[in-house]
C-alpha cells in the first residue's frame, strides 16, 4: 500500500472516482469486504492507494480512474436514428449533439418516438443500463387507438405474451381517454426493441405516438424536443450507484438461487 503523497487518494474516493458510487456506497462495499486490493480482502477505507502501483479489485474485474467520460440528455425529437451513422444519410442522434468525443446512444428509440435518451462514452455503464438483468425502469407515455379497459391494460402487471418472441411486463401508472384515444403511462423495465409498440398491438390498441418520459428517473422535461444537456452530477451519481446496488442486489440473487438449485 502506498505512503500519502500528492498521487495517492484514500480507497474510498479512489473508489468513488473511479465511479463505483457515491463516497457512502464505496464505504460500504469496502466494510462489506467487496474491495481487494494486491490481491488481500481490504476493509480500511483510508488507506492510501497509488493508482499507478496498486491494483483495487471489485467484482473480479481491475477498478481504473475514468477520464474523460461524458454523459449527455438528449430530448430526442421525431425523425431522427438512435445510431452513430445510418448508411441512407438520415440525420441520427449524435448530429445532434455537440460532442467530440465518441459517443454512443445507451439503448434505443424508435425513429418515430420521442424522449429521454443519453448517450455517452462510458461503456461499462452503457452496457449496464442497457442490460435487462438491470431492470433499469423507464417510463413511457404512449397514445393508443380506442379505449382498452382497466382490465385490459392490468394484463400488462403480470405479463402479455407477444407475438410467440417474449413475455412483457410492466406497470401501468395512469390511463385517460382522449377524445378516440386513450393516453397510457407505463413502466417497462426489460427494454426490448419496439416493446411499447407490439404490448399495444398484441392487446388491439396500435400506438400513435410514443414519448419516453424518463430513463430511470432521469427527467427531459426540462428540455425542449431537440435539445440535449450534460448530466447533472447528481444525476451520474445516481445512476453509479443504481448499478452497484443492482449489481450487489443480482449477484446475492444469483448466490440465493445456486444455493436453492443444490
Ligand atoms: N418501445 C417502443 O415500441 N419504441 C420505442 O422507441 C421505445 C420502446
Amino acid at each position: 500500500m502506498a505512503e500519502q503523497t500528492p498521487d495517492t487518494f484514500r480507497l474510498n474516493r479512489f473508489l468513488a472516482h473511479a465511479g463505483i458510487g457515491s463516497r457512502r456506497v464505496c464505504d460500504d462495499l469496502i466494510q462489506r469486504g467487496g474491495i481487494k486490493v494486491n490481491g488481500e480482502l481490504e476493509k480500511n477505507p483510508a488507506i492510501q492507494i497509488n493508482p499507478e502501483i496498486d491494483q483495487v479489485m471489485f467484482q473480479g474485474k481491475l477498478v481504473k480512474l475514468q477520464k474523460n467520460v461524458f454523459y449527455y440528455l438528449l430530448n430526442k425529437p421525431r425523425g431522427v436514428i438512435t445510431s452513430t451513422t445510418d448508411p441512407f444519410g438520415r440525420k441520427t442522434v449524435i448530429d445532434l449533439i455537440e460532442s467530440r468525443e465518441r459517443i454512443y446512444p445507451v439503448g434505443r428509440l424508435d425513429y418515430d418516438t420521442t424522449g429521454a435518451l443519453l448517450l455517452t462514452n462510458d461503456g461499462d455503464l452503457a452496457y449496464q443500463l442497457t442490460h435487462p438483468k438491470f431492470e433499469i425502469p423507464k417510463q413511457y407515455i404512449a397514445l393508443v387507438k380506442g379505449h382498452p379497459n382497466e382490465e385490459k391494460l392490468r394484463e400488462l402487471e403480470s405479463g402479455i405474451k407477444i407475438e410467440n418472441e417474449f413475455v412483457a411486463k410492466g406497470e401501468i401508472n395512469a390511463f385517460k381517454i382522449q377524445g378516440n384515444n386513450t393516453e397510457v403511462t407505463l413502466t417497462l423495465r426489460e427494454g426490448r426493441k419496439r416493446e411499447v409498440k407490439k404490448i399495444f398491438r398484441t392487446m388491439g390498441h396500435p400506438v400513435i405516438r410514443l414519448h419516453r418520459f424518463h430513463f430511470a428517473h432521469i427527467l427531459v422535461d426540462d428540455l425542449k424536443l431537440g435539445q440535449w444537456r450534460l448530466l447533472r452530477d447528481e444525476e451520474i451519481q445516481h445512476l453509479k450507484s443504481l448499478m452497484v446496488k443492482l449489481s450487489v442486489h443480482t449477484e446475492s440473487q444469483s448466490h440465493r438461487d445456486e444455493k436453492e438449485e443444490s
